[in-house]
């Protein structure tokens, strides 16, 4: 092999990794089939949250007395915040992780670091993706956004 042919083959490699790295990273990485995450938000939400704030958010699920605080009504944050569904605040509520880094421990789970950890299943022990991450934290919070009570 010239060395000409041998530079494009060792280009040619780095590219295709490159490549393969660039879509692992993009946003809208597809959660791997099977998973939790490739379920409707919906049933994410029965299956993570429905536990302890109730199958319609108002609170009372079966896990509510395991936890040390009584589980927020979901259904009254837009009631309780003058009209406005407070999304951002959801957001950071769900992740959680920004909350734990300036307050310590808290009641609910700090679903941030556990969906990273589903995003990086099946990805043979590389990182989950942020991006997966924030999508799904906000699918999260637009499917509590649809259980408000006016
Ligand atoms: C182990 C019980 C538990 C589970 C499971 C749980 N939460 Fe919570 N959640 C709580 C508690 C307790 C609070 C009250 C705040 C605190 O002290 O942590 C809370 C608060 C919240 C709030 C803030 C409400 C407000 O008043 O601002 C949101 C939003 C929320 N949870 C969403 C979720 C979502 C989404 C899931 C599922 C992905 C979930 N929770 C799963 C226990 C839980």
């Amino acid at each position: 092999m010239n060395s000409r042919r041998a530079m494009a083959v060792v280009f040619g490699g780095a590219s295709l990794i490159l490549g393969i790295a660039a879509a692992t990273h993009a946003a809208d990485v597809p959660a791997a089939p099977g998973t939790v995450a490739a379920q409707p938000i919906s049933a994410q939400y029965r299956l993570y949250c429905s536990g302890c704030h109730g199958a319609a958010g108002e609170g009372g699920g079966d896990l509510a007395f395991a936890s040390g605080k009584t589980p927020a009504d979901l259904t009254m944050l837009t009631s309780r915040n003058g009209g406005m569904f407070p999304r951002e605040r959801v957001l950071q509520v769900i992740d959680g992780r920004a909350d734990v880094e300036e307050h310590g421990a808290r009641d609910m789970p700090v679903w941030g670091e556990w969906f990273k950890y589903e995003a990086g299943e099946g990805l043979g022990g590389l990182e989950g993706n942020e991006g997966v991450v924030r999508q799904r934290v906000q699918a999260m919070a637009d499917f509590i956004a649809t259980l408000q009570k006016k």
